[in-house]
């Protein structure tokens, strides 16, 4: 599977671009600003129906405009898809083949990518909650019922816990409408706690085996999944609960509350772990999921590698470009602010190269290596 064409208008600083890619790898230069980051945002909101940066889709419009458009022509199967999104002022239209999703969620997946960023990171140094929604977009987009299922817990929880500020301020409660929610939000958390676990049970080995050759087993990571009901009596303890989320007006224990911990040598990467271990650690995780959506889903996502030379060292940057050259991915997209430096880094490799120069949102295709 891979992009053959975009066409955008009015996407962040695009005004109207029409882009060709080569199916194997495209690399996109240019200064600090000019719009290389967007560029794989655009390939990225096709797959993913959202963008990865703005958390305001009309953030994404084009400044002094009121709407945007984006176009992709995908090769998948040997035929021809088009995907597009399209934003006016609050109305999104998403469609495939020119058909409009009735429920966005239908998409995710049906044209993987993996995203690289140099905000990652972030999932290493912020709270649990961004490990979670990091995981929880990597399970969604392999199996569509996690996402459904995620769906409805975050809206029985957010039901769950107006009732508890209900009860709170009423101070009474009705036992009937609790004991349902209580219920639902249990049996719904548990198929994600099991998702979740089988999820990491498969993703660790895999994630171990790149890290250990990024780093030419220099150091041992390791990745770790805690919940709370990984306890027995976990369901007693829950409904125990209840005078405490009652008192705090919200619900105090459940997957909700999950902890992804991460650990090199045995110490938490957070604190321990230096730029470009904590770079490598996230490459890692998202070359576990490429490989796990490659095996499940047989298609190799379109892998987006924005600034992923900044702060990785030599041997981790030849350890990555050799396994581009084994062909371990499919279409790839690199960005990169310095041009001599991504020609030195992939000129020798035996592939179809198409280099992209950007200014200001102005796209030129430089030069093609093969
Ligand atoms: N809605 C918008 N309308 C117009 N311009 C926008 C909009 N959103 C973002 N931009 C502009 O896009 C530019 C950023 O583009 P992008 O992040 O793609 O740069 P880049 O080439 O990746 O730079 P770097 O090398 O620093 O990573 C900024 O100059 C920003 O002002
Ligand atoms: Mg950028």
């Amino acid at each position: 599977m891979f992009i053959k064409k975009i066409n955008l208008i009015n996407f962040k600083n695009y005004a109207e671009t029409d882009i060709s890619f080569s199916s194997q790898i495209n690399i996109f230069t240019g200064p600090n600003g000019s719009g290389k980051t967007n560029l794989l945002d655009a390939i990225y909101c096709l797959s993913l129906t959202k963008s990865a940066f703005s958390s305001s889709e009309n953030n994404s419009i084009k400044h002094q405009e009121n709407f945007f458009s984006i176009l992709g022509h995908f090769s998948k199967e040997e035929k021809t898809h088009t995907v597009q999104y399209d934003l006016a002022g609050q109305k999104k239209t998403f469609r495939l083949d020119k058909t409009p999703y009735e429920k966005l969620s239908e998409h995710i997946g049906a044209f993987p990518v993996v995203l690289v960023t140099p905000y990652d990171t972030d999932v290493i140094r912020e709270g649990s909650e961004e490990r979670r929604k990091f995981f929880d977009a990597i399970i969604s987009q392999l199996d569509n019922l996690y996402l459904s299922e995620l769906i409805r817990y975050n809206h029985l929880l957010k039901q769950r816990n107006s009732l508890l500020k209900q009860f709170a301020e009423s101070n009474s409660m009705d036992k009937e409408l609790i004991d349902s929610y209580n219920h639902q939000l249990l049996r719904s958390g548990k198929i994600i706690y099991e998702k979740r676990k089988s999820f990491i049970e498969a993703l660790t080995p895999i994630f171990k085996k790149h890290y250990l050759n990024l780093s030419d087993k220099r150091e041992m990571p390791e990745l770790i999944y805690e919940s709370k009901l990984e306890d027995k009596e976990f369901e007693q303890k829950f409904i125990q609960n209840l005078k405490r989320d009652i008192l705090l007006q919200r619900t105090c224990l459940g997957v909700h509350k999950d902890e992804y911990n991460f650990t090199l040598d045995g110490h938490a990467v957070k604190g321990y772990g230096s730029q470009g271990q904590q770079k490598s650690f996230v490459i890692a995780l998202k070359l576990a999921h490429f490989d796990i959506i490659k095996e499940k889903r047989n298609i190799k996502p379109i892998l987006l590698l924005d600034d992923i030379f900044d702060k990785l060292d030599d041997i981790r940057i030849n350890k990555l470009m050799e396994m581009v050259a084994e062909e371990a991915f499919g279409q790839l997209f690199i960005t990169d602010a310095r041009p001599e430096h991504t020609e030195k880094i992939v000129g020798h490799i035996n592939a179809e190269i198409r280099i992209f120069k950007i200014e200001n949102g102005v796209v030129t295709a430089e030069k093609q290596l093969s």
